[in-house]
């Protein structure tokens, strides 16, 4: 069984890898389904846990996904998230020899998470868990690095949803109807990189380490008090900040020089000023980095601040009139 499932595995991947690239613009999950083949060998040995699980129905649930259906109705979700969603692997393609597990069979919840790859589907330390009809996130393994929910009807996240999750490095919870987060919920994952969150409900962003690397934001709620003071000053490592449809009405200084992407279309920014993104006392200084900059579709006339963009290597889109 364990030799059928690499086979099956490594034809999957080799499938994945040889794929043409995703012509997808938000381009952040191009390196998400590299698995690496070290990871697959050991693919089956989470924890060693072999407790109550049979191991047999392990490997079963885990190759056998119940993903075989269709994704969700186009108009239900908006188009570049669709596109992205192509390049989520298509696991079994109608060549399953048997029916696949319906969530009915789910073993008890006694080993920490391990139970949900037979729900969802874990390669590696990766879990997939989109379009699951979720209304909480499930119990993880505390392997998990990353981890993909997108999709679901997930309402809030807790403080424990992740906390106990140190390996952490990204989660996804793309398409939910999250409208509130716990103060805590990601504060102390000490690798969290990636946050995406686009289309939600979110009011209020809460605390993030300062691991970040990419934050989505986009198509949420998020008004005047919706980002705390401050909230990216010290993301040494921060490269792309989205933030497009919002309800914001200030642009989120400081910025650290790390930055690359600023997405700001869609909001209700006003004005802003010599300083937000350059040093008008120091004339020197240049953000080489930050060369995508989107203003457009707000109420703002980039041309009363020319002086704003002097250190900028390009002038950000939106209106110069
Ligand atoms: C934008 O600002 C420039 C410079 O102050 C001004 O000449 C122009 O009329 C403004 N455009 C609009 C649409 O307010």
């Amino acid at each position: 069984m364990k030799t059928f499932a690499n086979v099956f595995l490594g034809l999957f991947i080799l499938r994945t890898v040889t794929a043409p690239p995703p012509s997808d613009p938000v381009n952040y999950d191009t390196d998400t389904y590299e698995v690496d083949l070290e990871e697959l060998s050991s693919f089956y040995d989470y924890d060693g846990n072999q407790g109550e699980i049979d191991q047999g129905e392990v490997e079963i649930g885990t190759v056998l996904p119940v993903v075989n259906r269709p994704i969700i109705s186009p108009e239900q979700i908006p188009e570049e998230a669709e596109e992205e969603e192509e390049s989520t692997p298509k696991l079994i393609d109608g060549s399953s020899p048997q029916e696949p597990l319906s969530p009915g069979v789910l073993i008890p919840e006694t080993s920490g998470g391990v139970s949900t790859c037979i729900l969802c589907t874990c390669m590696g330390t990766t879990v997939y868990c989109d379009d699951h009809n979720l209304d909480t996130v499930p119990p993880l393994p505390k392997t998990t690095t990353h981890v993909y929910l997108r999709f679901n009807r997930i309402t809030k996240i807790n403080k424990n949803d992740f906390s106990h999750l140190i390996k952490l490095q990204k989660i996804d919870l793309t398409s939910n109807i999250i409208a509130e987060i716990d103060e805590d919920a990601f504060r102390s994952l000490p690798l969290l990189n990636e946050l995406i969150l686009r289309d939600n409900r979110l009011r209020q962003l809460p605390e993030l380490p300062n691991t970040m690397s990419v934050i989505d934001l986009s198509h949420n709620r998020l008004g005047r008090k919706g980002l705390k003071q401050e909230a990216f000053k010290d993301m040494n490592d921060l490269h792309l900040l989205y933030l497009t449809d919002n309800n914001l009405d200030h642009i989120p200084i400081p910025l650290p020089d790390s930055l690359q992407a600023l997405h700001l279309q869609d909001n209700n920014i006003q004005e802003m000023h010599e300083d937000t993104f350059c040093n008008m006392k120091d004339y020197t200084y240049a953000r080489r980095a930050l060369e995508d900059i989107r203003l457009d579709g707000n109420p703002i006339n980039l041309s009363k601040t020319p002086q704003a963009f002097i250190c900028l290597p390009r002038i950000p889109v939106g209106r110069l009139v």
